[in-house]
């Protein structure tokens, strides 16, 4: 089975999280757009969604669900999305696409994150995958040297403005040993707008597809 099936996989699975009516929250990534597919496949009813991304709500809006401003919802029950690594205790890295941000923020509205992903996510320790850091421009320079400070190796991502009209460093063979006092530390340099370490608001529920179909874990 390919990578590209199996995330087809878990996400048809995830349909069952959405609810029956209120509104639910969408990622982005690869993983989401074979998410919002099975939901035109199957066709679906979504009362509303909030969305992570410009790109996630010309989808949502193409296969005609209402995407409504997030300062019009407040909180909901589901978010569901991918990540590029998650550890056994459901702290994700996720950024890889760009949207880190606007992930966090749906993400911390919802009672509940669904994590769907494919087995080549789940890592005992997170790092190997880049982790993403947006900065605001003119931080770059001054975030890089903090960053260092930590032992880190930032790398500025070429061709990439955020939603946000921010950047990104991305720190390679950075290995976490404390999630959640990396992702505090990380967040209080000035200019970091966010750190793609998901560890205090971390995933409730991982979908994971393997060749054998697709698992669930609840923590
Ligand atoms: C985008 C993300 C994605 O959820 C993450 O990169 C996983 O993507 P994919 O489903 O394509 O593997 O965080 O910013």
């Amino acid at each position: 089975m390919t990578q590209d099936e199996l995330k087809e996989l878990v996400a048809k699975e995830a349909l069952e999280f959405i609810p029956k009516s209120g509104v639910l929250g969408v990622g982005s990534g690869s993983t989401v757009v074979k998410f919002i597919e099975a939901i035109a496949k199957y066709k679906i009813k979504v009362d509303a969604a909030v969305s992570s991304s410009i790109k996630t709500t010309h989808m949502l809006e193409d296969i005609g669900i209402r995407v409504l401003d997030t300062n019009d919802v407040g909180e909901y029950e589901f978010y569901i999305d991918g990540a590029d690594e998650i550890d056994e205790n459901f702290h994700m890295i996720k950024g890889g696409g760009a949207c880190l941000t606007r992930e966090k923020i749906c993400a911390s509205m919802a009672s509940k994150f669904i994590c769907i992903a494919d087995e080549s996510k789940l890592v005992t320790q997170l790092g190997k995958f880049a982790l993403p850091v947006e900065v605001i421009p003119m931080a770059r320079k001054i975030v890089s040297i903090r960053l260092k400070e930590l032992g880190a190796n930032p790398v500025l991502r070429a061709n990439c403005i955020t939603d946000n009209g921010c950047e990104i460093l991305d720190l390679q063979d950075f290995m976490i040993e404390d999630p959640i006092a990396m992702e505090n530390i990380i967040n209080n340099i000035p200019g970091v707008v966010t750190v793609g370490l998901f560890a205090k608001r971390k995933a409730d529920v991982l979908l994971y597809a393997t060749k054998d179909g697709v698992n669930r874990k609840v923590l």
